[in-house]
């Protein structure tokens, strides 16, 4: 069955908005992995727009399943991540004025710089962190993933989330499908996320190879009805296929 990586950073962006304590992140950790999540992602984004390093730290300390931390390259960010230690890391782009990660890294663009920085997160370590990078679904983008010392890819999902119709929706699946494909020929792990919800999680779901998908966004505003717990209960159904 394929693993759900909860992203629980709207849980802290709620807890921002009103500069409080409440809802926490660690509690809703803990919810999460009760009701069945099986990895808990946090995004420590260069603004601290919602999740903080106090968080994480917390969350090192209680996570029983595991702790994937998205993050950009910025040194100060790769510094905390060598201290934290999580069992992997995702190594995504970031820009300031975006809603939401917007794109896949471009590793061919960026390989000396991407490449120093998983050496460096893979160094000094008793445990290894595994280390993923958010890539579109590109050959190219999955052979320079493999170059550089990748464990895992995890495809970009957000236009296959977005498309307007039917026959884009087709396109853009081809597109995961393919470079799935491609991603276990060359021998990396595969995950993917972003955009994913209870309509458009099953066809990603059924990809051969798929191991994990992160997913924040939907489940946390399907939490708003049912609850938290009930809403992961539900995606957690919504994987099991094939
Ligand atoms: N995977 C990555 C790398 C992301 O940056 C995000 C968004 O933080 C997600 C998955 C989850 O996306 P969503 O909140 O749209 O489910």
């Amino acid at each position: 069955m394929v693993k759900l990586g909860v992203n629980i950073d709207h849980i802290a962006t709620i807890r921002n908005l009103r500069k409080s304590y409440f809802p926490d992140p660690v509690y809703a950790a803990e919810v999460a992995e009760d009701a069945g999540a099986d990895g808990i992602t946090v995004h420590l984004r260069e603004d601290r727009r919602h999740i903080n390093e106090k968080d994480v730290k917390q969350l090192k300390e209680i996570i029983r399943t595991k702790l994937n931390l998205e993050m950009s390259i910025a040194p100060d960010i790769v510094a905390f991540a060598k201290k934290i230690n999580p069992d992997s890391v995702c190594l995504v782009p970031e820009k300031r004025q975006e809603l939401t990660t917007e794109g896949g890294l471009n590793i061919i663009r960026n390989k000396i710089k991407i490449k120093n920085v998983i050496e460096e997160l893979k160094s000094s370590k008793k445990e290894c962190t595994l280390v993923s990078v958010f890539i579109n679904p590109d050959k190219k983008q999955i052979e320079a993933a493999k170059n550089i010392g990748a464990d895992f890819v995890e495809l970009h999902t957000g236009k296959y989330a977005d498309a307007q119709n039917e026959t884009e929706r087709k396109k853009e699946l081809r597109k995961i499908q393919d470079a799935s494909e491609y991603v276990l020929k060359v021998g990396l792990g595969l995950n993917a996320g972003h955009g994913l919800d209870y309509s458009n999680v099953k066809d990603i779901a059924r990809i051969e190879g798929m191991q994990e998908l992160n997913i924040g966004y939907s489940i946390i505003c399907r939490a708003v009805f049912i609850g938290f717990s009930s809403a992961i209960k539900e995606m957690k159904e919504l994987l099991r296929v094939g």
